[in-house]
């Protein structure tokens, strides 16, 4: 099967009442992880690469070796590009044969972001691409994306019809109180979503697909693994996943994972080391690595995004 849009995935996780991963790659092992993951559950699967990644890995080689996972599994996979910031990167990616782009112009006055992203749709739509756009501002660290929390804000769901009739976008990623990165609720606070912002977001936009960002739910087993081998993470806090699943339930049709792949991968990167101090062929760690960040996609699909099964 060709590499795929997520229009079909989305309609059919609409009126299932799941969600489809969105997971970040970086490497091969990664995309080897999540790929083999989704084979063994039969899931559908958006792999996202953000401006940092193609920096790092460098498009082609993302893209080949995406294509390589594609080829290997037969599953239907979307390439997305996260948080892209101009037309630009977005024009870039999709010359370049991503099926789907984010163009996040969520930090710009409410006019602005709406003719950004319609400029970008009628580029994507024209070369047959989709497009995601954002509305409210999530908080949060990660390489290219840093909102402080004081600089974030929740989606008004009065702006999102207005928003989705004006630019023609295709999925739209709301704030709810999610935010990148490992740190996301204080220690000791209640983790909480505004799934009433959700419910209003959904009745202003029936049969609309609506987007998660900063949905890892940081692990406590795998932080402590971290810590036990020389890591120094101060106390992290996700988003619980039973509240995920809520979501999945719900309009939210695509669901965002980076943080918690990089926390198995460290994990295990760690205890390898530590337990094989005298190792020094990559492959001795970069398998179980592998292994490690399979075992937490096949989790997500089955129990958190409720994917298994619907490729
Ligand atoms: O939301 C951002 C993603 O987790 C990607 O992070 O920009 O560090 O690659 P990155
Ligand atoms: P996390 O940092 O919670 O994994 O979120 C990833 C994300 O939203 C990528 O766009
Ligand atoms: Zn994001």
């Amino acid at each position: 099967m060709p590499l795929v849009t997520s229009t079909e995935m989305f309609k059919k996780a609409y009126e299932g009442g799941y969600a489809i991963g969105a997971f970040n790659v970086n490497n091969m092992e990664i995309i080897q992880g999540i790929t083999e993951a989704a084979k063994e559950e039969n899931a559908p699967l958006i792999l996202q690469v953000s401006a940092g990644a193609r920096k790092y890995a460098n498009h082609t080689y993302l893209m080949k070796l995406i294509e390589a996972a594609e080829i290997e599994t037969g599953l239907p996979i979307c390439v997305h590009l996260d948080h892209g910031e101009s037309f630009e990167i977005c024009k870039s990616c999709i010359d370049g044969g991503f099926t789907s782009v984010m163009i996040d112009g969520s930090g710009l006055p409410f006019a602005e972001n709406i003719k950004l992203t319609k400029q970008v749709v009628e580029y994507a739509h024209d070369h047959g691409v989709v497009v995601e756009g954002e509305l409210g501002r999530l908080a949060g660290v990660e390489d290219a994306v840093n909102v402080k929390e004081e600089d974030s804000s929740y989606t008004r769901p009065e702006d999102v019809f207005e928003f989705v009739s004006k630019t023609g976008v295709d999925s739209l990623a709301i704030a709810i109180g999610t935010s990148h990165g490992a740190y996301k609720f204080k220690p000791g606070t209640k983790p909480q979503l505004r799934f009433d912002i959700l419910e209003q977001i959904e009745k202003n936009l029936p049969n609309y697909p609506i987007v998660l960002h900063g949905s890892s739910s940081v692990p406590q087993d795998l932080v402590a693994i971290v810590n036990q081998y020389g890591g120094n993470m101060p106390d992290a806090i996700g988003v619980p996943e039973d509240m995920l699943r809520q979501a999945a339930r719900s309009a939210v049709c695509k669901i965002n994972i980076d943080s918690d792949l990089r926390l198995a991968m460290t994990a295990s990167i760690r205890k390898h080391m530590g337990e094989n101090p005298a190792d020094f062929d990559p492959r001795k760690y970069l398998k179980p690595a592998r292994e490690a960040i399979k075992q937490v996609v096949k989790h997500k699909l089955s129990y958190v995004l409720g994917c298994s099964g619907k490729a």
